[in-house]
């Protein structure tokens, strides 16, 4: 059994994969280790590379994923998937120094860690040639980030050793969305958790290019919300809810244009109504569920789904609001209390029926 293993999540890494591979193997002598690529299919030829590898070398392995996205799953189901006392994640872009994962895997046997991290930020790491926007940003997640984590200089790192142990406490109270996979981890530990860092210099990239996007910042926002709210509500709830607020903000828009050229009331109200719910859809499909976009012929289908559902609940939220409104709930409260129920009802509908399937059942 290995007592190692290091998880690789890859997206579109063809070029960078072998020569990760041949580092992992020098840097890693006279260790008892694995490595587990968890490749989300891209066409694009990662797969092949990984299992032509594999075929030569049984220390490695994959777990091909179709049809899914996300960094923080990826690194889950990698973990998962292995049986060591120790976990290491790093990116496969090569940007991770490989020859630092002996000193992280000694700090936490012996020094008794629950997760040791490789930080950029304390002395004697640095983020090399990393741009100073992306330094800027990463610095400011850093700070906004201390509401979830005290103690660590770079939380927002991708690289570093848990124990298997602590993982096992965590993984249910997990966000498991978007890039920060170390930060939902120690905040679901809710300071139960022993940590240490060693710095890094971290390198650039030559290969490929980066997947950090909107969607992915949009991700470290609700992951904050998710754990600070006590992990109340699944964690789709929360982007569902941020692109119900654009749709009222679209709905008035087109209401105040539609009303002004036409000064049809009842008509704009349909027509801003519509196009509202039809840019929700879209958003949702991209931010919501962008790990299981649907695409093609299944978007269109869902498109319908998500009108049905919403239009129910339309009804739902005016008849709830009315009949608190005639048992003399104050107007506000009567149309909030709609507001809220309808939302969920919204939420959990479309969940099951537009994006179905693995998105329902998935928290
Ligand atoms: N399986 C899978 N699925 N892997 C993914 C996905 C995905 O949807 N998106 C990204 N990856 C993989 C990439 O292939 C790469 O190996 C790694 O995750 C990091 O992606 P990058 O796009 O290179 O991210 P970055 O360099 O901007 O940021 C990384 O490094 C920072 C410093 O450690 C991330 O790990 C950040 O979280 C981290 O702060
Ligand atoms: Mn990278």
């Amino acid at each position: 059994m290995p007592e190692l293993s290091v998880v690789v999540p890859a997206y579109r890494e063809r070029e960078n994969i072998p020569l990760l591979l041949d580092a992992l193997e020098q840097a890693l002598v006279g260790l008892d280790w694995e490595a587990i690529v968890v490749a989300d299919s891209a066409d694009d030829g990662t797969e092949e590379v990984v299992r032509e590898h594999a075929q030569r070398d049984r220390r490695v392995r994959i777990i091909q994923r179709i049809g899914r996205r996300g960094l923080a799953s990826a690194c889950i189901e990698g973990m998962l998937s292995s049986s060591a006392p120790y976990l290491a994640v790093m990116d496969a872009d090569l940007q991770h120094d490989e020859t630092l994962l002996p000193k992280l895997l000694d700090e936490a046997k012996r020094g008794g860690a629950d997760v040791v991290v490789a930080s950029r930020y304390m002395e004697g790491g640095s983020t090399g040639e990393l741009a100073a926007e992306r330094v800027r940003v990463s610095r400011l997640a850093s700070a906004l980030s201390s509401v979830l984590c005290k103690g660590l200089t770079d939380p927002m790192s991708g690289f570093f050793v848990v124990r298997r142990t602590f993982l096992e406490r965590v993984v249910r109270k997990l966000y498991g969305r978007g890039f920060k996979i170390l930060l939902d981890m120690i905040a679901a530990a809710r300071g139960q958790v022993k940590l240490a860092e060693l710095p890094y210099r971290m390198r650039s990239r030559e290969r490929g290019e980066s997947k950090l996007g909107v969607r992915v910042i949009a991700e470290f926002f609700m992951l904050i919300l998710y754990h600070l709210t006590g992990r109340l509500l699944p964690a789709r709830f929360f982007l569902f809810g941020l692109v119900g607020v654009t749709g009222v903000v679209v709905q008035l828009g087109v209401l105040s244009l539609a009303f002004g050229a036409s000064a049809q009331f009842l008509y704009s109200q349909i027509v801003a109504t519509w196009v509202a719910m039809t840019s929700n859809f879209f958003l949702n499909n991209i931010f919501t569920y962008g790990d299981q976009r649907l695409r093609g012929a299944r978007m269109w289908r869902g498109l319908i789904s998500f009108y049905m559902a919403c239009g129910i609940g339309a009804f739902i939220n005016i008849a709830l609001a009315e009949w608190l409104f005639i048992k003399t709930v104050p107007y506000w409260a009567a149309g909030l209390t709609g507001a809220l129920v309808a939302s969920l009802w919204n939420f959990f509908t479309t969940a099951s029926f537009t994006w179905g399937g693995s998105g329902a059942r998935k928290r």
